[in-house]
C-alpha cells in the first residue's frame, strides 16, 4: 500500500483549523503515546491478513521497460521469464527516430492477478544518429508520472482503482561485444537513472565464453560507477532478503540467455538453446544467469521495485513538478506553508504578471498605433510629392505640345499662304498663256 499523499494530508489540515495547531495535536499524539499489555485477544493482529487479502483482491500491477538494441532477445526473454507467449507485431526497424509500445496483459498465478505492461523501445539503436535516443524513453516514462500526478490532484481522486502505468522496472539490454558499454547505453542508462529502477543485463549471454564474461562483468560495473549512472540495488534492509540480495548485488549485471524452446533432458522438459556443438539450459545457473534474473525481479523484489517507484522516483518527479508550480513546504522563514497561502500568493504573483503583461500590451499597442501612423502620413506625404511631380511633369508636357501644336498651325498658316498666292499666280500665268494663243491664232487666220 502506498502512502497517502502529503497534498491529501495538508488539505485536511487546512479544513480542521490552523495548520500549526493540527500539527502540533499530531505530534503531540504519536509522542505520548503509552506502552500497554492486553489481557485478553483483541483480533488486530489481523491486520496484515487483512492486507494480504485486500491486495489479493484487487490485484497487482508491474511495468516492464525494455530497452536495448535491436535484436537482442528482448521479446524472447520476455516470454521466457513469464513462460508464456506474448503476442506481439515484430517490430519495424527502418524508422526514423525511437517509438514507445506498451502492451497490457492480465496474467493469473493462483489466485493472484498481475496486471503486467510490458514496454518496448522499439528501434533503439537503429538510427545512424543516436544523440536523441534515449529522448522518447523518458518523455514516456514522464508522461506516465505526470498522469498519476494528475489524478493525485483531481478533486475527485480514484486512486484505488486507477490503472497506474508508472515503469516499475527498466530492464536495459547490453550487448554481449565483450568490450565495454557502448556509449548510447552509458548516455541512455544515465539519462534514465533518475527516473526508473534500471537493472542491466547482458544480453545472449551464450555468444561469450565464461572468461570474457566474468572480465566483461567487471568492466560494464567499473564504467557505471565512474559515470555516475545509479542502478537499481536489491534491498538489503529487510533481514529476510538481505543475505540473498547482497550476493544477487554482486552478481549485476545478469547474463541472461532466453528460450521458450523445451527440449528434453534426462527425462525432463528443460528451456534451453541447442547448438551443434551443446546445449544452453536457459534455468541451469551454470550456464547463465536467468534464475537470478528471475528471482530478483519477480519472486523477491518485485514489491521492492513498485515501492522504489512510488516512493523515490515518482516522488522525485512530483517534488520537482509542484516546485516549478510555486508549491512550498516552508517560507523563507522555515515556517510551514499552507496550500491556500501558496495558492493566494500563486494568485497574487498570476494578478500582477496579468497586470504586466497587460500594460505591456497596451503600450506595445498604443506603439504600434503610432508607428502605424506615422507610417500612413509618411506614405501620404510620398504620395501627395509623387501627384505634384506627376502634375508638374503633365503641366510641362502639356506646355510643350500646346507650343508644338502652335508653331505647327503657324506652319500650315504660312503654307496655306504660300499655296494662295501659288495658285493666284498660276492662274494668272495660265490666263496670259491662253490670250497669247488667241492672239496668234487670230494673227494665223489673218495670214491666210
Ligand atoms: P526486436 O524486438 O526486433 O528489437 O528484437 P528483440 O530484442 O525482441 O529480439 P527477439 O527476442 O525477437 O530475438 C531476436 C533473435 O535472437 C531471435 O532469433 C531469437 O531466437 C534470438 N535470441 C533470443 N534470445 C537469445 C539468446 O539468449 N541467445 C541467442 N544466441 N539468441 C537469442
Ligand atoms: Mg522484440
Amino acid at each position: 500500500m502506498y502512502p497517502v499523499p502529503v497534498a491529501g494530508v495538508r488539505e485536511l489540515l487546512v479544513t480542521s483549523g490552523s495548520t500549526m495547531a493540527a500539527a502540533e495535536v499530531a505530534r503531540q499524539m504519536s509522542e505520548g503515546a503509552r506502552n500497554l499489555s492486553l489481557s485478553g485477544h483483541v483480533g488486530f493482529d489481523s491486520m496484515p491478513d487483512q492486507l494480504v487479502n485486500k491486495s489479493v483482491c484487487q490485484g497487482f500491477c508491474f511495468n516492464i521497460l525494455c530497452v536495448g538494441e535491436t535484436g537482442l532477445g528482448k521479446s524472447t526473454l520476455m516470454d521466457t521469464l513469464f513462460n508464456t507467449r506474448f503476442e506481439g507485431d515484430p517490430a519495424v526497424h527502418n524508422q526514423p527516430g525511437v517509438h514507445i509500445k506498451s502492451n497490457n496483459y492480465e496474467l493469473q498465478e493462483s489466485n493472484v492477478r498481475l496486471k503486467l505492461s510490458i514496454v518496448n523501445s522499439m528501434g533503439f539503436g537503429d538510427q545512424i544518429n543516436k544523440e536523441e535516443s534515449y529522448k522518447s524513453i523518458v518523455e514516456f516514462i514522464d508522461a506516465q508520472f505526470e498522469a498519476y500526478l494528475q489524478e493525485e490532484l483531481k478533486i475527485k481522486r480514484t486512486l484505488h482503482n486507477y490503472h497506474d502505468s508508472r515503469i516499475h522496472v527498466c530492464l536495459y539490454f547490453i550487448a554481449p561485444t565483450g568490450h565495454s558499454l557502448k556509449s548510447l547505453d552509458l548516455v541512455t542508462m544515465k539519462k534514465l537513472d533518475s527516473k526508473v529502477n534500471i537493472i542491466p543485463i547482458i544480453a545472449k549471454a551464450d555468444s561469450i565464453s565464461k572468461n570474457e564474461l566474468q572480465k566483461f562483468k567487471i568492466k560494464i560495473m567499473s564504467e557505471l560507477v565512474s559515470n555516475g549512472v545509479q542502478i537499481y540495488q536489491f534491498p538489503t534492509d529487510d533481514e529476510t532478503v538481505a543475505e540473498i540480495n547482497g550476493t544477487m548485488n554482486a552478481h549485476l549485471p545478469f547474463a541472461v540467455v532466453g528460450s521458450t524452446e523445451e527440449i528434453k533432458i534426462g527425462n525432463k522438459m528443460m528451456k534451453a538453446r541447442q547448438y551443434p556443438w551443446g546445449t544452453v539450459q536457459v534455468e541451469n545457473e551454470n550456464h547463465c544467469d536467468f534464475v537470478k534474473l528471475r528471482e530478483m525481479l519477480i519472486r523477491v523484489n518485485m514489491e521492492d521495485l513498485r515501492e522504489q517507484t512510488h516512493t523515490r522516483h515518482y516522488e522525485l518527479y512530483r517534488r520537482c513538478k509542484l516546485e516549478e508550480m510555486g508549491f512550498k513546504d516552508t517560507d523563507p522563514d522555515n515556517k510551514p506553508f499552507s496550500l491556500q497561502e501558496t495558492y493566494e500568493a500563486k494568485r497574487n504573483e498570476f494578478l500582477g504578471e496579468l497586470q504586466k503583461k497587460e500594460e505591456e500590451m497596451r503600450q506595445m499597442f498604443v506603439m504600434r498605433v503610432k508607428e502605424k501612423e506615422s507610417e500612413l502620413k509618411e506614405a501620404e506625404k510620398e504620395l501627395h510629392d509623387k501627384f505634384d511631380r506627376l502634375k508638374k511633369l503633365h503641366q510641362d508636357e502639356k506646355k510643350k505640345l500646346e507650343d508644338k501644336k502652335k508653331s505647327l498651325d503657324d506652319e500650315i498658316n504660312a503654307f496655306k499662304q504660300r499655296k494662295t498666292a501659288a495658285e493666284l499666280l498660276q492662274s494668272q500665268a495660265q490666263q496670259s498663256g491662253s490670250q497669247q494663243t488667241l492672239k496668234r491664232e487670230k494673227e494665223r487666220k489673218n495670214f491666210f
